[in-house]
This record gives C-alpha cells, sequence and structure tokens, in this order.
C-alpha cells in the first residue's frame, strides 16, 4: 500500500538538474514511469550528452528492422513528445525480435544511451537490457503502414491517425496555439469566460443552427411502447368508467345502510383506486404516435428545454454580457454551424476564440486581433520549430518564413470601398474571377485570397463593410450606409477573422433586428446590455483551426482538428 502512495526512489528519476539541455543527467515524467522522448532527442547536442546513462522509454514503432541475420533489431521509437524518434537496439537474446518490428507495436525498454558509431545520422541511441512491455501489431492488419499514406486516406482512420508524424505534428501545434491563446488574453488582463453549448438565441441570425431537442427520441421511445403494450380502446375506457360508477354506487349503498366505518372507508378505498384507474387509461388513450405537435408545429413547450434550443454558432452575445460587467473577457471553446458547405475551409463544429472588449472601438479591436495573431506567430516559431520545419519539409516550404512575416509586419488596412475599389481595378486589368465585383457583395474567398496574397502579400484589415452583407449587432456608421465591423484576411486562408464594434445604442440596434426580419423577443435580455449601462465595446472571432491552417500550410481543414465533423462524416 506505502508503494502506492510514496514516490518511488527510482535510480531513473534520481536527478535535479536546472537546465536540461545542457545537463549529463535527463528527467523522468513527472506521472509516468519513463523517460520522454523529447527530453534525450530534442536537445541542442541530440542526447550525445547523455551517453551512459540508464533510462526506460515507451513509444511506438515507426519502422523496425531486424540485422545481422536476425541477431539484433533496429526500432525507431516515438512516444509522441516530439517529432524524432529514438533509435533502440534490441539483441535477439533480449526479446523475440519478430514480433517487436512491425510498424504500430508498442514497446516499453529499459537500457544504456551510447553512442552511435560514426557516420550514422542518430546522435544516441538506446541499448536494451530488458523490454518490459510489448503491445504486439498484425502487420498484415494493421491500417497505417509504414508507406506514405495521404492525408484524405487518413481521415477514414480517425482512431489511429494521430500515430503519424503528421497528425502527432498538427496536435502539438494546436497544442501550443491553446496554450499562447491563454497567455496572450491572461496576460492582457482578460478573463476567460465559459459561454453555453446550448444556447436559445441565433447570434448570426443566420438560421445555420443545429437544432438540441428530445422531442424525437421521446416520440420514438413512446411508439416502441405503445408497439409492446396497445394503448386502450374505447371498450377499455367504457369498462373503467363502469367500475368507477358501480364502486360510487358501492359507497353510497354502505353510507346509507349505516354500515361499519371499517366497510365505507374499504369501499372508499376500492372507489379511489377506481377513479385513478380511469384517469390512467384515459391519458395513455390520449397517447400519439410521431412527433408532440401544437397548432401543426412541434409542440417545444415539452421539448428538454419547455422551447425551442440549439447548438451555439458563437458566444459572442453571452460573452457580451460579461464585457457589459467585467470589461475584458473571451471565450474559446466549440461552435457549430449547419451549412452544406463542402470547401476545404469550413467544418460543421469548429473552435473560436472570441475576446470582448468594453470602453474599445473598431481601432482598438483591431490593434487587439493584429497583436494576437503575431502573439501566436512567435509563439510557433519559439517553441515548435521542430514540428513547424516537419510541416516545411513535408507540405508547404515558405510556411516557417509566413510565421515571421506576420510577426514582423504591419497588417494592412483599408475599407470595404477600397478593397472594391482595387478588385476592380484589377478584372480592368484582365484578373478573371468567378464571383461578380461591385460595391455591395460578399467578398468571395477568391476575392479575399486575392487582397492578401497578390496585391499586399500580408494580411489585410478590411473594415467598414455594407449593413446589408453583416450581422445585426455591428455598429452603423454615420454614413448609415456601412458598419464598423473588420475581417482580417490571411495568405492561405482568406478570413482568418471576423469582428466588429457592437451597437450599443438601443433605438438602432431595435431598428436593425427588424430590418434584418429577426424575432426581436429572444434578444430582449440582449437589448437590456444597451437598457441598463450601455458602454461602448467591439470583439472578434478568429476561427481557431483557419489559424493552424495559415500556421503550417496544410491544405483541409478536416486535417487540423482530431475529429472532423462536416456533412455526411462525424466518426466516433
Ligand atoms: O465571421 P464569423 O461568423 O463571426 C462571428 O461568429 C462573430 N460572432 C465573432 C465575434 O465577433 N465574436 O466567424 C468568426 C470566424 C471566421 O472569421 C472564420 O475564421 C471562422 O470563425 N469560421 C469558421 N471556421 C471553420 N468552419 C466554419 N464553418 C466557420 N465559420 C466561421
Ligand atoms: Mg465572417
Amino acid at each position: 500500500m506505502g508503494d502506492n502512495i510514496t514516490p518511488p526512489v527510482s535510480k531513473l528519476a534520481a536527478a535535479t538538474i536546472n537546465d536540461a539541455a545542457s545537463s549529463s543527467l535527463v528527467l523522468k515524467h513527472p506521472f509516468s514511469d519513463r523517460v520522454p522522448i523529447q527530453s534525450i532527442v530534442s536537445r541542442p547536442d541530440g542526447g550525445a550528452g547523455l551517453a551512459g546513462q540508464r533510462v526506460r522509454v515507451g513509444g511506438w514503432v515507426k519502422t523496425g528492422r531486424e540485422q545481422g541475420k536476425g541477431a539484433f533489431a533496429f526500432l525507431e521509437v516515438n512516444d509522441g513528445s516530439c517529432p524524432a524518434n529514438l533509435q533502440v537496439i534490441v539483441d535477439a537474446a533480449v526479446a523475440d525480435l519478430g514480433t517487436l518490428v512491425y510498424t504500430g507495436t508498442c514497446v516499453s525498454v529499459e537500457g544504456v544511451l551510447k553512442l552511435p558509431p560514426d557516420g550514422t545520422k542518430q546522435k544516441i541511441e538506446l541499448r536494451v537490457e530488458q523490454v518490459l512491455h510489448v503491445g504486439p501489431t498484425d502487420p498484415v492488419k494493421y491500417p497505417i503502414p509504414k508507406t506514405k499514406l495521404t492525408l484524405e486516406f487518413l481521415r477514414d482512420h480517425i482512431h489511429l491517425r494521430p500515430r503519424t508524424n503528421t497528425i502527432a505534428a498538427i496536435a502539438r501545434i494546436r497544442n501550443a496555439l491553446a496554450f499562447a491563446t491563454h497567455s496572450f488574453f491572461q496576460e492582457h488582463g482578460f478573463l476567460y469566460i465559459h459561454t453555453p453549448i446550448i444556447t436559445t438565441s441565433d447570434c448570426e441570425g443566420a438560421g445555420e443552427m443545429f437544432q438540441v431537442t428530445t422531442l424525437i427520441s421521446e416520440s420514438e421511445k413512446l411508439e416502441k411502447e405503445l408497439r409492446e403494450n396497445p394503448p386502450p380502446s374505447e371498450a377499455d375506457i367504457e369498462a373503467a368508467k363502469l367500475a368507477v360508477k358501480e364502486k360510487g354506487e358501492v359507497v353510497a349503498l354502505l353510507k346509507s345502510a349505516k354500515a361499519s366505518k371499517e366497510e365505507v372507508s374499504a369501499s372508499v378505498a376500492e372507489y379511489n383506486k377506481a377513479k385513478e384507474n380511469l384517469s390512467r387509461v384515459e391519458e395513455r388513450s390520449k397517447l400519439k404516435l410521431g412527433l408532440a405537435q401544437k397548432d401543426g408545429k412541434a409542440d417545444y413547450a415539452l421539448d428538454f428545454f419547455a422551447r425551442q434550443a440549439f447548438l451555439t454558432v458563437s458566444g459572442q452575445l453571452q460573452v457580451e454580457t460579461y464585457a457589459c460587467a467585467v470589461s475584458s473577457v473571451y471565450t474559446f471553446g466549440p461552435t457549430f454551424r449547419a451549412e452544406h458547405s463542402h470547401t476545404s475551409r469550413h467544418l460543421a463544429e469548429f473552435w473560436m476564440v472570441e475576446p470582448e472588449i468594453a470602453f474599445a472601438d473598431l481601432k482598438d479591436d483591431m490593434n487587439c486581433a493584429e497583436a494576437y495573431v503575431k502573439y501566436m506567430c512567435q509563439w510557433l516559431l519559439d517553441k515548435c520549430l521542430d514540428d513547424m520545419e516537419l510541416m516545411a519539409k513535408l507540405y508547404d516550404r515558405s510556411c516557417i518564413d509566413r510565421l515571421r512575416m506576420v510577426a514582423s509586419t504591419l497588417f494592412e488596412r483599408i475599407s470595404y470601398t477600397e478593397a472594391v475599389q482595387l478588385l476592380e481595378e484589377a478584372v480592368r486589368k484582365g484578373k478573371r474571377f468567378e464571383n461578380k465585383v461591385e460595391w455591395g457583395i460578399d467578398l468571395a474567398s477568391e476575392h479575399e485570397r486575392y487582397l492578401t496574397e497578390d496585391i499586399f502579400k500580408r494580411p489585410v484589415i478590411v473594415y467598414n463593410y455594407p449593413k446589408g452583407i453583416k450581422a445585426f449587432y455591428m455598429r452603423l456608421n454615420d454614413d448609415s450606409k456601412t458598419v464598423a465591423a473588420m475581417d482580417i484576411l490571411v495568405p492561405k486562408v482568406g478570413e482568418l477573422i471576423g469582428g466588429s464594434q457592437r451597437e450599443e445604442r438601443l433605438d438602432f440596434i431595435k431598428q436593425r433586428i427588424g430590418e434584418m426580419g429577426l424575432p426581436i423577443e429572444p434578444y430582449e435580455w440582449y437589448l437590456d446590455l444597451r437598457r441598463f449601462g450601455t458602454v461602448k465595446h467591439c470583439g472578434f472571432g478568429l476561427g481557431f483551426e483557419r489559424m493552424i491552417l495559415f500556421a503550417t500550410g496544410i491544405d483541409n481543414i478536416r486535417d487540423v482538428i482530431p475529429f472532423p465533423r462536416y456533412p455526411g462524416r462525424a466518426d466516433l
């Protein structure tokens, strides 16, 4: 028992060091009986300074081969702590090499780190003395063999794809960007607010929400129940009514015959039982197959929340309630859109980072968004360079340069009107777009990418959009034609961020809700923020997966979220 609560004093853990990179000792994982491979191979000396040390490592075999006519095996082992593998050498005397060498095999081994012979690419290798665990893999059946697999193929093996170098590197980059996000906002005094996933308000007013309801499963349950246990017939109801009548007559008879107290109360009990049975029978006779309905529509009063509810498309409206109380806030969570977009930039479930700042206008909003994007780029350069190098090698040679450029270059800022003029000029000079360019259009992805990739070659903030193409909550400008909106467009992706200064004037926002044909009632609470202590405020939403696309150069958004959801697919 003592073993469970006393930290083990292991010779593997006997290291107290300040600077792991320059030390000759390697630290055990704090909560696992092994050394992370990263702490060996990611040192500036590639691990060479650790030669002679005894370590235990665990991981999955990337490639393995028997050598010396089966006398020993070379295994490339990876535990996901970094992109690099550790070369592991196992003698035939130590283990059955046949089961070890297949890609996908899990091993936990202990041995001594040794310098490899001169001229090999590894700086260190592990000579195994003991094999502690083998999780074997049947190479004929393993769906992720070591050959280079396409990302598209891997989407059909969602549960095993984290075993690949690419998906593991993306996971580490994604993790780093999430950490950078919290770091940025925490450093700048923002509170992290958890906004609801289930909501009754349509933030964007675009009607792209997934509905949350138990009405369907309830009606299916009922249908099954009624099939097994049919509802009462007319005759059953009549019989139950007759029983009530008869039991009532017995009570009356006994009372008038001055029967004993016991006899009367026994008959009253019988009578009450018959009444209960009747109401049960009548109740069941009303049960109907199909969805509960009222006035020809689903009866949401009977639904779980006693009203219609949805998965949120954005936490903005709710986070505004906190911005209008504690000033600087952000939310970061999953959002859902039931749009039938089959593009490489859209998901049905994606993550959004949404800051909201009180006492701030559109310019402050742009400054915050620009600083945040730059911060994330610098963070990856500082903390994820090895993974970024893998991306550069395999997917996008320019991705590291792009991060450097964005981290150090001012974003271009142009009004929507100027953007349209630039695009029209390009068309005049012979550029062809699939979508027509004219003032008033919603910029298409091809227009956005042309602005950022061809004209400016850096991120572009487009602001002051026509009110007709933007959401009701955006602040109307003095020209009455445009709203104080801003989108950040970046190379490779197009729209990365959408934000705005919010309409803080009660009569204006009411009018906008009306103009857009939205019902006012569901937004009454939102209007209260304007009725009571209204304040100038602004915010934006950054599509987290789009940020990962932009950083890594990966082409399809389905490959940068662990469990992609899109029309027709929701695996696992
Ligand atoms: O421009 P959007 O729709 O803005 C909002 O939702 C605001 N309520 C945000 C705010 O002001 N707090 O979405 C914000 C960003 C887009 O710029 C885009 O990067 C991303 O979310 N996005 C998607 N990402 C993946 N799949 C989708 N279907 C996306 N829709 C939007
Ligand atoms: Mg947008």
